[in-house]
């Protein structure tokens, strides 16, 4: 499935002087073949995505070597569509940001590859980017933009995490889980119940039609006085329910609607407690579960009861993109370099890749 996003550009971004410096990002750390171009001056020029879903659903998960294979298939085709789509030509780009981890080694490397290649053939400087940055700076693109020091609120399918960030590069970790990541719970909670991959948002859509009342699951880790979670007991609670309740379909979207109810209150009542710790006025909320509409609603609601402010990235770069690679990339300017060592770590702290 081939998608490309029209995005309207901040107004700021829209006057273009001859000094602009053009980002080509490239996204393949998991399931998503994301290209695109940003301006400092112009904002998104293009934007294509290549989602991976039709190819591991039959599979009910990611099937790395799949995804790798499909990775190599996608980028070439993609790069031209945008660079069509900007009316650019490739000498107008100024450097070439891509994925360097975390995610699966195999379509890390595609993306690494796919970057190198064209900016020695191009004679461009390079920047790696990790992963959750990306995700975390997506928040900046919007036009309300949250002050520092702000909190973050990371939740993707191999994440979870609440973070201080003081400036663009300095973060600091306060809580993570201990076991599942959010998307993680929502997928394997979603798998158990039959529902098809990915199971994230499946899942959400089935809660819309469940009573969130009718199951009173754990919200784990909320009475221990720190910033972790942990999601997976969760999903043992979820199994043994479903085996008493059978298959009727009202139960199951009851089940659906607690299970949600008890990650997203887990998440928010954290979220809460790190801007009091923190004393920070402002939080935003990025990766894939972002885009869950029950959790935006429930820190919208408990932010405002604080006088804070929540800010979420547009639902469409909430998951995997392009556009938030080549926007961190913008931000790193500094790091570009003219290298062709294949730079990939599929496990790689945030704090780590500080500036
Ligand atoms: O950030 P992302 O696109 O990829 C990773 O970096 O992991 O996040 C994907 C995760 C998956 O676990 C997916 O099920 C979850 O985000 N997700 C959702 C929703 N949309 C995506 N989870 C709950 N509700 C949603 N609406
Ligand atoms: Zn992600």
């Amino acid at each position: 499935m081939q998608k490309s996003l029209h995005l309207r550009l901040p107004k700021h971004l829209k006057n273009m002087n001859t000094s602009e410096t053009i980002i080509l990002g490239i996204e393949s750390s998991c399931d998503e073949t994301g290209i695109a171009l940003f301006s400092d001056q112009r904002g998104a020029l293009a934007h294509q995505l290549f989602s991976q879903i039709d190819l591991h659903r039959a599979y009910g998960g990611v099937v790395p070597e799949l995804a790798s294979r499909d990775h190599i298939k996608r980028l070439l085709p993609l790069y031209r569509q945008c660079m069509q789509d900007a009316s650019l030509q490739p000498q107008e780009i100024s450097a070439i940001a891509y994925t360097a981890g975390p995610g699966l080694i195999g379509a890390l490397l595609t993306g690494a590859s796919f970057a190198l290649a064209l900016a020695y053939g191009l004679d461009l400087p390079v920047i790696s980017i990790h992963h959750l940055e990306g995700h975390l700076l997506a928040a900046l693109m919007a036009e309300e933009k949250p002050r520092f020091p702000f909190i973050a609120l990371l939740v993707s399918g191999g994440h979870t995490q609440l973070l201080r960030v003081d400036a663009i590069g300095h973060y600091h970790l306060l809580g993570t889980t201990l076991d599942d990541a959010a998307g993680e719970a929502f997928d394997k909670t979603a798998k158990l119940m039959g529902l098809p991959y990915p199971g994230g948002p499946e899942l959400a859509h089935l809660a819309e039609t469940g009573d969130a009342q009718r199951y009173d699951l754990p919200r784990p880790m909320l009475k221990h006085d720190n910033l972790d979670f942990s999601f997976s007991g969760l999903k043992t609670k979820i199994r043994l329910l479903l085996e008493q309740e059978g298959d009727d379909p009202q139960k199951r979207a009851d089940l659906a609607a607690s299970f949600q109810a008890a990650v997203n209150e887990t998440l928010t009542v954290k979220s809460q407690r790190a801007l009091d710790q923190e004393h920070c006025r402002d939080l935003i909320v990025a990766g894939g579960v972002g885009a869950n509409r029950d959790l935006r609603q429930r820190l919208r609601q408990s932010c405002a009861q604080r006088g804070a402010r929540v800010l979420f990235p547009p639902y469409e770069l909430c998951t995997d993109n392009g556009l938030m690679i080549a926007f961190a990339g913008l931000q790193h300017m500094d790091r570009a370099r003219r290298c062709l060592d294949i730079d990939v770590h599929p496990r790689w702290n945030l704090a780590e890749a500080n500036a």
